[in-house]
C-alpha cells in the first residue's frame, strides 16, 4: 500500500468498522477520570427547583462535609427553563431564578462546588420545557458563557431522532464551547449506549428512572452490572442518581445501595435534601473507605462473581493497589451467611487480609475464604487485601 491509499484506509477505518467518524471519535476532554461526584435537584424535588434551594443545598454540602468529601457538582435537573427568547436563547423561570443561572453559578462556584444543568435532546424536555433539538451550538455557548461544568442531556420528544447522531452533536457543541463541561447522557439505556456512549459522553444511564424503592436499586443494579466492560477513566455506566435519605428504604438497604454503586464504579450524585439529612444519611454518604472504592483510579467497574443460592450474591471490584473490594449481598428478606472465596474475587494468594468498609475495622486474616451472616436486605462490604 502506497502512502496515500494508507492514509485513505485510515479515514475509512470508522466507517468500515461500523460508524461514521464523527461518532467514532473519542471523547478526550479529560473530565471524570474517576466518577463524577455531586448532588441532583431531581430525586428529591423534581420540579420545586429555585435559586434559594440551590443556594441552600451548596452551602449544606459544604457544612455537611460532602464537598470535601468529593461531591463536587451541583445539578438542577428539569424545570429551570421556561422558553426562548427572540433570539433563540434559552430563558430560565425568573420567578424561580431571579438572579439568572450565571449569578446561580457564580454562588456555587463562591462555595468551591462545580455547576451543573439539565437540558433535552428533544425538542422539549420530559416535564415539557425547551428542548435543545435544533439548538446545541447556541445553548452550548450560553451554558458555557454561564459557567456551566456538567450538562444532563435527556432524551424525552426525540421520537424519530438517532441518538448516536443527537448524542454526538450536544458532544461537539460543548467541545466548541471551550469550557470543560463534564456531560451526562440520559436515554434511559433504550439504545445499548454501552456501545457507542463511551465515545461521546463521560457517563451514560443504563436504565430506567430509579425509584427510593429496594426493588428498584436491584433492578438497577443487575441492568447496569451486565454493562462493566464499557466503564474506564472518563466514562462510566450510570445506573441513576442515589436515594439515599429519601425515607424510602431502610439504612441498611441504603448502605447497600451505595456499596453496590461503589462498586459499579458508578457515578455518586446524592439526590436527597443535604440541608436536612439525618446522622445515619450523613454517615452513609460520606463514608470515606466506601467512596474510595467507587474513586479508586483503576478505573475498574465491578462484576457479580457468585451466587451460591438465588438472592446471596458476591460482587467484586479489582483496586489499584491489588486488593478487592467485595461486597456480600443478601436480597432476601431472612439473614444468612454469605461466603465469599477469594478466588473467586480475583484473589490469588492463600491468604488475605479483610477489612470491613462500614464498620472501619480489620476482621483479620483469612485463608482462601471469608464467610459472614449479611442480614435481610443489606449488604456487607469489605477489601481484602492479599498477602504475599
Ligand atoms: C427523566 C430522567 C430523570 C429526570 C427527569 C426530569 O425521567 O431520566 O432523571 O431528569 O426526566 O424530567
Amino acid at each position: 500500500m502506497n502512502n496515500k491509499s494508507c492514509a485513505l484506509a485510515f479515514a475509512l477505518l470508522p466507517v468500515l468498522l461500523g460508524g461514521s467518524p464523527a461518532s467514532r471519535a473519542a471523547l478526550d476532554n479529560r473530565l471524570a477520570l474517576t466518577p463524577p461526584m455531586g448532588w441532583n435537584s431531581w430525586n428529591h424535588f423534581a420540579c420545586n427547583v429555585s435559586d434559594s434551594l440551590i443556594r441552600q443545598t451548596a452551602d449544606s454540602m459544604v457544612a455537611s462535609g460532602m464537598r470535601d468529601a468529593g461531591y463536587r457538582y451541583v445539578v438542577i435537573d428539569d424545570c429551570w427553563q421556561v422558553s426562548r427568547d427572540a433570539k433563540g436563547t434559552i430563558v430560565a423561570d425568573s420567578v424561580r431564578f431571579p438572579h439568572g443561572i450565571k449569578a446561580l453559578a457564580d454562588y456555587v462556584h463562591g462555595r468551591g462546588l462545580k455547576f451543573g444543568i439539565y437540558t433535552d435532546a428533544g425538542t422539549k424536555t420530559c416535564q415539557g420545557r425547551p428542548g435543545s433539538y435544533g439548538y446545541e451550538e447556541q445553548d452550548a455557548r450560553t451554558y458555557a458563557a454561564w459557567g456551566v461544568d456538567y450538562v444532563k442531556e435527556d432524551w424525552c420528544n426525540a421520537s424519530g431522532l438517532d441518538p448516536r447522531k443527537q448524542y454526538v452533536k450536544f458532544r461537539d457543541a460543548l467541545a466548541q464551547s471551550g469550557r470543560p463541561i463534564v456531560f451526562s447522557i440520559c436515554e434511559w439505556g433504550s439504545n445499548q449506549p454501552w456501545e457507542w456512549a463511551p465515545a461521546v459522553g463521560n457517563l451514560w444511564r443504563t436504565t430506567d428512572d430509579i425509584e427510593d424503592k429496594w426493588a428498584s436499586m436491584l433492578a438497577n443494579l443487575d441492568q447496569s452490572g451486565q454493562q462493566s466492560t464499557a466503564a474506564k477513566p472518563g466514562a462510566w455506566n450510570d445506573p441513576d442518581m442515589l436515594e439515599i435519605g429519601n425515607g424510602g428504604m431502610t439504612d441498611d438497604e441504603y448502605r447497600a445501595h451505595m456499596s453496590l454503586w461503589a462498586i459499579m464504579a458508578a457515578p455518586l450524585i446524592a439526590g436527597n435534601d443535604v440541608r436536612t439529612m439525618s446522622p445515619a444519611t450523613k454517615a452513609i454518604l460520606l463514608n470515606p473507605e466506601v467512596i474510595a472504592v467507587d474513586q479508586d483510579s483503576l478505573g475498574k467497574q465491578g462484576i457479580l462473581v457468585w451466587e451460591p443460592v438465588p438472592e446471596l450474591q458476591v460482587w467484586a471490584k479489582p483496586l489499584r493497589d491489588g486488593s478487592r473490594a467485595v461486597a456480600l449481598l443478601n436480597r432476601s428478606s431472612k439473614p444468612d451467611t454469605i461466603t465469599a472465596y477469594f478466588s473467586r474475587a480475583g484473589i490469588h494468594t492463600d491468604s488475605a487480609r479483610v477489612r470491613d468498609l462500614w464498620s472501619h475495622s480489620e476482621v483479620g486474616r483469612f485463608k482462601g475464604k471469608y464467610s459472614t451472616v449479611v442480614g435481610p436486605h443489606a449488604a456487607v462490604l469489605v477489601r481484602l487485601t492479599p498477602i504475599r
